[in-house]
This record gives C-alpha cells, structure tokens and sequence, in this order.
C-alpha cells in the first residue's frame, strides 16, 4: 500500500473512531444492512465501536430484533456510512456476530445510560398493536428507568460487532470524485484507487 492509501485508511478510522465518541459526528449513525431471504433489510444503528487494528465496527441492540435472526441465518452485513460536510460515503462490507454474554457485553451494559437501557424494558419489538404503542411500562413512558428496573433488560441487550472485509470510500468533489476499496486478504490489506 502507497502512502497515499496508507494515510487515507488511517483517516477512514480516525474518522470512524470519532464516529463512537461525538454524537454529533456524522459518522455517529450509519445503515446496517442484513441480508435476508426476503431480500436486503436497513436500519439505521448508533456506532459503539470502531477498532481498526482488529478491523472491527460494532452497534448494540435488543436481541429480540429482527435483525439478530437475520444475522443468525446469514452474517453477511453492509455499513453505509455518509459524512455530509466532507461529502464522504464509506461502504462498509463485512460479517457480523451477535452476542449477550461475555465481559465486553458486561463492560458495553455497564456503561449504557439509563435512559438507554430503557430501550430493553419494552415489549418485544415488532409486535402489531391496534394505536400507537411504545411497548413501554407504563411508569416509565415518562422518566428513566432506576439502576435496579434497568437491569431486567440486560438479558436482552447484545451487541453486534463486524468484522469488516471490505470499505469502499469514495469522496465528492468539484475536480472529480475520487474512489478507493480497502479489502482484507492473507497478507493484509490490498487497497487501490479505483475510478469513481
Ligand atoms: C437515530 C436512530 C438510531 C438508532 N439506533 C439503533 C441502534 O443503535 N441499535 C438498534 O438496534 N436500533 C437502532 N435504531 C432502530 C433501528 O433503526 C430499527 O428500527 C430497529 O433496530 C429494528 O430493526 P430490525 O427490526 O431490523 O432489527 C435506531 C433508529 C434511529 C432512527
């Protein structure tokens, strides 16, 4: 790899590590797509980690999803990404593997917001309802939830972490888009530029 490339990976990382600290960060939210035999599902996840020497990215969500069965049966995943300001897409390809035990599980849990973990204590998502419903406990449509309410959800909370085989960045500009693909192979990474 050129240093060109060698600094424009870095920068694909840096970029999504800030992603996992700055909620304000474009990188902060991005499309998980599943494949299913239905065809391709999307939904929009909070990045939770990025690790670049480990190549991996990471969400957390309820293991009752839809899309922990999906991957169950099928653990190829897409990650689109979309930096407005900088007019930067990252096309993230990768498999992923969904888990609610463990000490990274624990640690993830340990630091989600009460708030957030509210998230859990709902009814299983996905279940039709005749008006609008939250799924909700009633007492907690309007407050967080305590440390001891919160933890019934832990049982439901996982966490999804890629393993990325592939990014494609590619960057829109006034002189002419420009256009990478990092891929992961035996030896490392094979990265060239590609026409847009
Ligand atoms: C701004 C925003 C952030 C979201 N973050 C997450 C998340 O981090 N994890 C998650 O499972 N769902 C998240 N969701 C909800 C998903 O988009 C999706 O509706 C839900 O997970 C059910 O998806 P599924 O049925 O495909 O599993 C978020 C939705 C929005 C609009």
């Amino acid at each position: 790899m050129n240093d060109d490339l060698r600094a424009l990976w870095a920068g694909i990382w840096d970029g999504l590590v800030s992603g996992v600290a700055q909620g304000d960060h474009p990188f902060h939210l991005g499309v998980l797509a599943t494949s299913t035999p239905d065809g391709v599902r999307q939904r929009t996840v909070v990045l939770r980690g990025a690790d670049a020497d480990a190549w991996r990215l990471r969400c957390h969500t309820d293991a009752r999803a839809a899309k922990v069965a999906e991957i169950g049966a099928d653990p190829r995943v897409g990650w689109l990404f979309y930096d407005a300001d900088r007019r930067v897409q990252l096309r993230v390809d990768g498999r992923a593997v969904v888990r609610t035990a463990g000490d990274d599980v624990d640690d993830a849990w340990r630091t989600t917001p009460l708030l957030s973990r509210r998230a859990y204590l709902g009814d299983a998502p996905a279940d039709p309802r005749a008006d609008p419903a939250t799924g909700l406990p009633h007492p907690l449509t309007t407050r967080e939830p305590t440390e001891a309410e919160s933890e019934q959800g832990r049982e439901r909370f996982a966490i999804v972490d890629v393993r990325v085989e592939a990014i494609d960045w590619l960057s829109i500009r006034f002189s002419g888009h420009l256009r990478a693909r990092f891929t992961r192979d035996d030896d490392g990474i094979d990265a060239t530029w590609l026409t847009p």
